[in-house]
């Protein structure tokens, strides 16, 4: 009988979400937009403790972009404010569940006290390994694009690394997140269909998922959905389905 590959990939082992509706969700229940960004983080709680019993190895949350910043002032404090109570407020959750937090993005644009939170919080959680979340905040691909060409064109200058060398490889390590695989699968929730500058380079060979859900309402029947749906998606990586069937029947 044949086989198909996604009985060897059924889980994700890194997964990203765009958490998108949490405004919209708010202006449905006419409450303020903070309150959809409270109600928004215990999605977070909820995903996290799913990606832990699934086994999924990372999951890169977009919690603040780089064009986030355009959004009101009082809003903009508010999300900080959210993010400044919600690392000490975890803390423990996150121990318990043995899950290591790292934040990527552009951290000089955050206050002195968040910035020494967040570093207290990484370290505390540093040797943590049944899921590594990362929290993408002033973060934006293309960013992440340029912060690594700076730093490899300083490499060519200081006569470390040969144009010629540069590959793949070294790009990705690079990036943010030189050390975990690139995302299998990402979801947007909210009903738009776009990336939005999230993880552009890593993005590329990725499976994705839009859901209609606003973000305070994604369920844990609607992400089971989703690891069903991928599981039954053939990934391919450029080659032909005969190919992958055969590889995996012979396997
Ligand atoms: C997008 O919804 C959401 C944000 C910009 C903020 C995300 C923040 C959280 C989920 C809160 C907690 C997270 C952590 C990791 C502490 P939107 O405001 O763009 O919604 P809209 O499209 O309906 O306006």
């Amino acid at each position: 009988m044949s086989t198909n590959l996604s009985q060897k990939t059924s889980i994700p082992r890194h997964i990203a979400i765009i958490m998108d509706g949490n405004g919209r969700w708010a202006k449905n229940r006419l409450l303020p937009r903070y309150a959809g960004h409270q109600a928004g983080l215990k999605t977070v709680r909820m995903v996290v403790e799913q990606c832990v019993k699934h086994g999924v190895e990372v999951l890169t949350l977009f919690a603040f972009s780089s064009e986030n910043w355009s959004r009101p002032p009082t809003e903009v404090s508010q999300i900080m404010d959210l993010f400044f109570h919600a690392l000490r407020g975890e803390l423990k959750r996150l121990q318990k569940n043995n899950v290591r937090l790292r934040i990527i993005g552009e951290r000089n644009a955050f206050s002195p006290a968040l910035v020494q939170r967040i570093e207290e919080v990484e370290q505390t959680t540093e040797a943590n390994r049944n899921l590594l979340l990362q929290i993408a905040a002033n973060y934006g691909g293309r960013w992440d694009v340029i912060q690594a060409m700076r730093r490899l064109a300083q490499q060519v200058k200081n006569a470390e690394l040969e144009p010629n060398a540069i590959n793949e490889a070294i790009i990705s390590k690079a990036l943010s997140f030189p050390d975990c695989p690139d995302p299998d699968l990402l979801i947007r929730t909210g009903g738009e269909q776009r990336v939005s500058n999230f993880l552009l380079w890593q993005l590329a060979y990725t499976e994705l998922y839009f859901s209609e859900q606003l973000w305070p309402d994604f369920n844990i029947a609607e992400f089971e959905k989703v690891l069903t749906i991928f599981a039954n998606r053939q990934r391919r990586f450029g080659k032909t389905p005969d190919q992958i069937t055969l590889k995996t029947h012979n396997a």
